[in-house]
């Protein structure tokens, strides 16, 4: 049976394209989760991908996912760097969880070098702008 794998995108993502290019890159959200489509049925996983601005809405979506995902990639945007209420859902969850980031947080202001959310996480990966998730596709199947 396929392995299935939820992606979440954290506020703001659902601007991306016209979100800071030269940061973020060009590509837009549907871009991205066309990608991620495409590349999971080359791995042979089903994606189901969210994008939530509430806090809320990502902790309810973790609370759940235990049960129906076999594993988590997640971009918890600037929720990353200040909730503690994001990392305590994703500590509680036990499948494999890896966190992306389009830019590389660590050579960015000194507010976003730091994150509460990825001790949660198994791997990081940051930088690669839209190819973080695929690379992180790729990576989950190993966890
Ligand atoms: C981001 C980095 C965060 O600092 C920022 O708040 C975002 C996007 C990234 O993907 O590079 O919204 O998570």
């Amino acid at each position: 049976m396929e392995k299935k794998i939820l992606i979440i995108h954290g506020p703001n993502l659902n601007m991306l394209g016209k979100r800071e290019p030269e940061i973020y890159g060009t590509e837009t959200l549907d871009t991205i989760n066309k990608k991620c489509q495409e590349l999971a049925k080359e791995l042979e996983l089903e994606v189901s991908i969210h994008q939530f601005n509430s806090e809320t809405e990502i902790i309810e979506k973790i609370q759940v996912a235990e049960e129906n995902y076999d594993g988590i990639i997640i971009n918890p945007a600037a929720y990353s760097h200040t909730s503690l209420a994001i990392r305590d859902a994703l500590t509680v969850c036990s499948i494999p969880k890896i966190e992306v980031h389009l830019s590389n947080i660590h050579a960015r202001e000194t507010f976003r070098q730091k994150t509460l959310t990825t001790a949660a996480c198994n791997a990081q990966i940051s930088g690669l702008k839209g190819n973080s998730y695929l690379m992180a596709l790729r990576a989950i199947i190993s966890l």
